[in-house]
């Protein structure tokens, strides 16, 4: 045998493989290792919102039934008790079968799936055009990467949140879009500004052609918590047809929001999304069952115009090839448990919603209870899992000698080293933001508090850490 020549394997790479960004979040990676960290750092849900947690597998080959433990439950016999399958009532689509789902199947998504989710679109949205259509995907990630492929080249670019969700931001700059940042208040985008960006864009000195879309997370967003309002939406709606862009609209919390009721005791509606005022068809609209069932589930769904949403059917024909049957029967045996769209819509949707409520709400007690006000201020939150809390810098005693970014990156480290984690803010920046003068940018520094995961004693503990460095760092 001859000597092994190896090959140098980065001649192989594509060029989307050698330009590929990756979040600059993972550098907090080993942060999570330290023992005793308490983490507000990720994102992650709360397993007990999960709506499975064990299953059976009946194998035939084998001749036994296999147990799949979950959150809480680590034998066959905690299992709620086993009901007979029933038919679905008439009208009811969901018909979840392993013997259909486990073969290859639509790429819109199995059928009765699709229909559900269309219906739910009709209930929950409205759309007041006619040309829609809905794609199942494997989440937003999957959804927003059809977008991507299937309407941007190299050299484009699109509108995002001043603050924006990094997986998103580095999905577009691997497809050499550039993600430009407008500027934002506690109610999302600033529409004026955005107007602005559009009105005056230059091409040479942006280096980059005209955005074609903007892309939100309007409901408790990550990693703002904010929420926009439907007024801001409308303005932000008229100022989209006025330059013919489309509205990319990245929902995941949609559910998670903090639910009004009437003053009977009866559920309002969630908030007015940009869909349900999309006269124009211009709306792009990814859901996902990621926080409402679990990000494990990795199923989601695409709503929009029908050429743009087969277009991107059309890319998942040769990626994804159709969803997960073992996650639609799933998801649709979830579905069905809770009585069609009535139990989803009033009972289990706002059972999770309460649970980040709970939360949210113990969270910002705590703020109170702890944190020093010369150092930190925090909004209501609006749902979700993330509370955006402004460092107050003008206050620093260093504020002078020191950038607005290093204070952060002080006030980032001393929490470290009471063993709790955050997230700066500049992590989810995105580009071609305006020059900020020193007093502008001290009053646009945040770290990103992720309260879902950890348990309430533990949020007590750590905002008590993060008081104590804070108050450290600001000589309090
Ligand atoms: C704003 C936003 N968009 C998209 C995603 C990814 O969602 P999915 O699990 O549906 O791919 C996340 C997940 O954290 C998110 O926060």
């Amino acid at each position: 045998m001859s000597e092994a020549q190896t090959p140098n394997y980065s001649d192989f790479l594509s060029l989307e493989a050698r330009t590929r960004a990756r979040s600059a979040i993972k550098q907090l990676r080993p942060y999570f290792e330290i023992p005793g960290m308490i983490s507000f750092g990720g994102g992650y849900p709360h397993p007990s919102t999960w709506p499975v947690n064990g299953m059976t597998l009946s194998v035939p080959f084998a001749e036994k039934s296999v147990f799949v433990p979950g959150y809480e439950t680590t034998s066959a016999d905690k299992l709620h008790p086993l009901e007979e399958y029933v038919k679905p009532a008439a009208g009811e689509p969901l018909d979840p079968n392993l013997a259909v789902e486990l073969q290859y199947g639509k790429t819109y998504g199995a059928p009765h799936l699709v229909d559900w989710l269309t219906e739910h679109i009709k209930r929950t949205h409205n759309p007041p055009n006619d040309n829609w259509e809905v794609l199942n995907t494997a989440g937003n990630t999957d959804g927003f990467d059809g977008l991507l492929r299937t309407l941007f080249q190299r050299g484009d670019s699109m509108l995002v949140e001043e603050f924006a969700y990094p997986g998103s931001l580095v999905a577009a700059q691997t497809q050499g879009v550039s993600c430009v940042g407008v500027p934002m208040d506690g109610d999302g985008i600033l529409v004026p500004e955005m107007d602005k960006i559009l009105s005056e864009w230059d091409e040479g000195k942006r280096g980059a052609r005209k955005p074609k879309a903007v892309l939100m997370v309007p409901t408790c967003s990550n990693p703002t918590g904010y929420t926009m309002p439907a007024a801001r939406k409308r303005e932000l709606y008229a100022v989209a047809r006025k330059h013919n862009i489309l509205i990319f609209e990245d929902d995941p919390y949609c559910f998670l929001q903090i639910r009004k009721y009437e003053d009977a005791g009866k559920l309002l509606p969630i908030e007015e999304t940009f869909l349900s005022m999309d006269v124009d068809g211009r709306v792009l609209r990814l859901d996902s069952f990621s926080k409402i069932v679990a990000p494990g589930s990795r199923c989601g769904w695409l709503t929009g115009p029908r050429e743009i949403v087969s277009a991107v059917m059309q890319r998942s024909e040769a990626s994804t090839q159709c969803p997960s049957g073992f996650t639609v029967s799933a998801i649709a045996a979830v579905v069905r448990a809770w009585s069609g769209h009535e139990g989803f819509e009033q009972r289990y949707l706002p059972h999770i919603s309460r649970v980040y409520e709970e939360r949210a709400r113990a969270m910002v007690s705590f703020f109170e209870q702890y944190l020093p006000k010369e150092a930190a201020e925090w909004p209501a939150p609006s749902g979700g899992m993330f509370i955006w809390l402004r460092l107050r810098v003008e206050n620093h005693p260093k504020r002078d000698e020191l950038s607005p970014e290093d204070v952060a990156e002080r006030a980032f480290q001393k929490a470290v080293d009471e063993k709790v984690l955050t997230v700066p803010s500049k992590f989810f920046k995105g580009e071609g933001l305006p020059d900020w003068t020193k007093e502008q940018e001290q009053k646009r520094i945040f770290l990103r508090i992720c309260y879902a995961t950890p348990t309430i004693e533990q949020l007590e503990t750590g905002v008590q850490r993060l008081a104590k460095a804070l108050k450290e760092e600001w000589e309090l």
